[in-house]
């Protein structure tokens, strides 16, 4: 008989063995979600422990970017949750520049370029956009790509004030395109070299 126990101890070494291999840390995640998600992953692929599906994902680097893609979440929008911008534009920055005469920012899990952008646009009522340079990183290499590429859907723009739309975006095929000049301050990275299908690696 499987008991909860041995279920509890298979998703902890599952946790152990991905350290150690990818440094990926699930246990800073939050547990319930996190393992739910990746449960019904395991069992769509047919695996019956955490421990076999993590020795078949070591293997196959297409199971691996399933992995990926179910424990990214990579939903972002600009200006997303609307009234910590508002902090941010009238507490925090002001703050931070009257302080220090200048300001560094790092959009530490950034997605596909929202929130970096978003971040260009708020400083831009402070600071000349020369003088504005944003770090943005995530584990997601497909993610860096898109917030390269700078082109979004209506969904993502709904919460971006109107003058920095006018400002900073053009239409082109029904999709909202960023300016070269706020592309220019973000300086967007992968920060853990994730070995995917896509370079053809084993883990
Ligand atoms: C929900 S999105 C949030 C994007 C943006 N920060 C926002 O609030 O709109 C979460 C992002 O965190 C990234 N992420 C998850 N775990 C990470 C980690 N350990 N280090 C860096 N980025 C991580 C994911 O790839 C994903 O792009």
């Amino acid at each position: 008989m499987i008991t909860s126990i041995d279920l509890d101890q298979d998703f902890t070494q599952f946790i152990q063995r991905l350290k150690s291999k990818t440094e990926i840390d699930l246990a800073l995640y939050k547990e319930g979600q996190m393992r739910r998600r990746l449960n019904s992953l395991k069992e769509k692929r047919g695996f019956r422990s955490f421990l076999d599906f993590f020795q078949a994902m070591i293997k196959n680097p297409e199971l691996f970017d399933d992995f990926l893609d179910r424990m990214l979440i990579n939903v972002s929008e600009f200006f997303r949750n609307p009234k910590r911008w508002e902090v941010l534009e009238k507490q925090v920055i002001p703050g931070i520049l009257a302080r220090n005469g200048r300001i560094k920012c790092w959009s530490a899990a950034c997605s596909t370029g929202e929130e970096p952008y978003s971040l260009v646009m708020a400083l831009s009522s402070f600071l000349n956009l020369r003088e504005i340079q944003v770090l943005a990183t995530d584990i997601d290499q497909n993610a860096i790509e898109k917030a390269k590429g700078g082109k979004y859907q209506a969904q993502s723009v709904k919460d971006l004030p109107k003058p920095y739309l006018n400002k900073f975006f053009a239409v082109r095929d029904q999709q909202y395109v960023i300016s070269d000049e706020v592309k220019r301050c973000v300086n967007s990275n992968v920060i853990i070299y994730w070995p995917t299908r896509s370079n053809n690696t084993s883990i």
